[in-house]
């Protein structure tokens, strides 16, 4: 936990302290092992159960690129990657994810990738020609915390499609922004994705130093990956960026009109955390998509830590608009190196669903303020 009187509350209501204010009881033993230098998340493949319906959800409606496509496979990527892929849509029968994909700084930190999780005691698989088409040597692994890992290096190049204004529509995802995991110990977490050489950018957490969530980043954006505590390992959210906030209306008003508004979970709103404007969308599987802008740069070594008080209802929506339970509850299951799904634990410590949604009305809008208490469903 944090102490709070380290921390500085600013005008905003939220908290900013230094590096590293989590500390976890239940560590992952640090390897010996230097960690690969990541650049950032690269690519997440997902399996489908129906490749024509992802086809339409992530084509059609949100206007991803095809790299490359076959009976079973889809390759897409966004406006502004030149790699070959940013999300592989793989027909199979259990909706999950096979692997949440990290590109590295070059091919020699492969090696320091095996090293790191064979020292961990990890399933570790490499495969020189990749696991996939248009990415080459390809190191893949069940990390300790049960997500299936994976690093690379070398793609095929493509063409880059941010000059193709022919071709762009209102609602253009022009990067893939980050992933969102579900585990049941946030701080143990953390430790292991710095231990990784990820940097914490923000999390959530309560008087008592309960951690409910925190970001984490290697790119200098907010993050590449977030920790959500529930019941993991399984996958909370993929996330691709839009330049602007109207592109995330222009999605919005494309799906009413198709009269697919079922496929809007929750938002649009602004986030309290990472200060982006989102939206968070169901594709036909279950498995949840955010659409993101505008959060902040976060390259310094010195950026502040920002930690947000669990009964803060601005937090999650800067608005103070509820949180839909499903946002809590629901999430994709995640596959070990040999497909099966991976067994789900439970959280044990506090859920945020639970602390922040119920009769007590816990959520605040000024933490001093009785008044300000909103109530259900925060
Ligand atoms: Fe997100």
């Amino acid at each position: 936990m944090t102490n709070r009187e380290d921390m500085t509350l600013t005008s905003a209501g939220y908290f900013v302290s230094q590096e590293a204010p989590i500390v976890t009881d239940n560590p992952i033993a640090t390897p010996q092992a230097s960690p690969p230098d990541i650049l950032r998340c690269a690519y997440m493949e997902l399996v489908v159960t129906d490749l024509a319906a992802s086809r339409e959800f992530y084509v059609d409606v949100l206007g991803l690129y095809v790299t490359e496509e076959d009976e079973n496979t889809l390759y897409l990527r966004s406006t502004e990657e030149f790699i070959h892929h940013n999300l592989v849509l793989r027909k199979g029968e259990v909706a999950a994810v096979a692997a949440f994909s990290y590109r590295v700084r070059s091919p020699e930190e492969l090696d320091k990738a095996v090293a790191f999780y064979t020292e961990l005691g990890c399933d570790v698989r490499r495969n020189p020609d990749g696991f996939v088409k248009g990415v080459g040597d390809s190191v893949r692994v069940v990390d300790p915390l049960g997500f299936p890992y994976e690093f690379f290096y070398r793609s095929d190049h493509v063409e880059r499609m941010s000059w193709r204004y022919d071709l762009h529509i209102p609602g253009e995802l022009v990067r893939l922004d980050h992933f969102n995991q579900v585990t049941p110990d946030v701080p143990r977490a953390v430790k292991y994705m710095q231990d990784l050489g990820f940097r914490v950018t923000e999390d959530i957490q309560d008087e008592e130093g309960t951690v409910y969530a925190a970001w984490m980043r290697r790119k200098p954006s907010v993050h590449d990956t977030a920790m959500t505590g529930g019941d993991g390992p399984r996958m909370h959210h993929v996330c691709f960026a839009t330049h602007e906030k109207h592109n995330i209306l222009a999605i919005c008003d494309k799906l009413g009109a198709l009269r697919r508004s079922d496929s809007i979970e929750r938002g649009p709103g602004r986030h309290g955390v990472s200060n982006a404007f989102y939206l968070y969308l169901r594709d036909p599987d279950g498995h949840r998509v955010e659409v993101y802008t505008q959060d902040y740069y976060t390259g310094d070594p010195d950026n502040p830590v920002v930690t947000w008080d669990v009964h803060d209802n601005q937090r999650r929506d800067w608005w103070g608009n509820p949180v839909v339970p499903s946002w809590y509850t629901d999430a994709s299951l995640v596959l070990d190196l040999d497909g099966n799904p991976q067994p789900v634990h439970a959280r044990t410590d506090d859920s945020e669903m639970a602390v922040t949604i119920g009769a007590d009305g816990f959520s605040y809008t000024r933490a001093d303020e009785n008044e300000g208490k909103l109530g259900n469903q925060l």
